[in-house]
């Protein structure tokens, strides 16, 4: 069967199936109520993707569950991807207590919130252009009972210099751009801020990733390079994962 993932009730195929496939999907697994696909690859400024429903509740809008956080998700209007979890989980077993970590590109709120709900860092702040994200990541904040969470709307090159603040975590899940934000993290790093910059990448071109790096920051060390999904034949989304000296 071509390849799904389940995002609350919803099964989210990559392409089109026929009614009798998925009729025998809902039929086996009581929890999903809508089966629907991805009528083209994540696009824009905000990664979108056109669903067309297939069979079901004719509904775009779930709650989804992942790392002890609940999810509401607006599969068409906004970026979420379920396949990603285990990578989220890397980076909340890394965050030490009293953290002051800022999420750019927070979408939903996925990262922020789960951090907060899995860790003792001291301080979270998301940024998120999406308006229809960043709505839905204000409702998952009091979804969740979240505290530490600051949630800011809008681009991140307009909010950073305004926060006036030094972190010791940033995180920059947008692998299609972070390289065009790498300046901006300058402002608001210290001494040992470690970041997470995720982009798109072939093997062979791993030995040559600090290159991007260098030509922002005097001195850093980079602590690991992590596969963490597939993008296209033999590239792959990858996290480096680096530490201001
Ligand atoms: C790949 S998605 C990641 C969303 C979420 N962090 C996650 O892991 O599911 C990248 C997000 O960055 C947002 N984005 C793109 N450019 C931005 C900018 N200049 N400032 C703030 N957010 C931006 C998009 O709207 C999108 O929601």
């Amino acid at each position: 069967m071509t390849s799904y993932e389940i995002i609350g009730s919803i099964a989210l195929f990559n392409k089109k199936i026929s009614k009798k496939e998925a009729q025998e999907l809902i039929r086996k697994n009581k929890h999903i109520k809508t089966v629907a696909y991805k009528s083209d690859i994540h696009k824009g400024k905000y990664r979108l993707k056109k669903v067309i429903i297939i069979l079901g509740d004719k509904n775009k809008i779930t709650i989804h569950k992942e790392n002890k956080v609940q999810l509401k998700v607006d599969i068409e209007k906004t970026y979420f991807s379920p396949r990603t979890s285990s990578e989220r989980l890397r980076i909340l077993n890394q965050i030490k207590p009293r953290e002051d970590i800022l999420v750019l590109f927070s979408g939903i709120g996925v990262l922020p919130i789960e951090i907060a709900k899995n860790t003792r860092a001291k301080s979270i702040i998301g940024i998120e252009l999406n308006p229809t994200a960043h709505k839905l990541a204000q409702e998952n904040l009091i979804l969740n009972k979240t505290n530490n969470v600051t949630l800011y709307r809008g681009d991140v090159r307009r909010i950073v210099p305004k926060l006036k603040l030094k972190f010791d975590r940033i995180l920059m899940p947008l692998p299609k751009s972070a390289e065009d934000f790498l300046d901006l993290t300058k402002i608001v790093i210290k001494k040992n801020t470690i970041i997470h910059f995720y982009t798109f990448a072939q093997e062979k071109e791993f030995k040559d990733l600090s290159k991007k790096l260098k030509s922002h920051f005097k001195k850093f060390k980079i602590l690991k390079i992590v596969k963490c999904g597939n993008y296209a034949p033999f590239t792959y989304r990858i996290c480096i994962d680096f530490k201001v000296l």
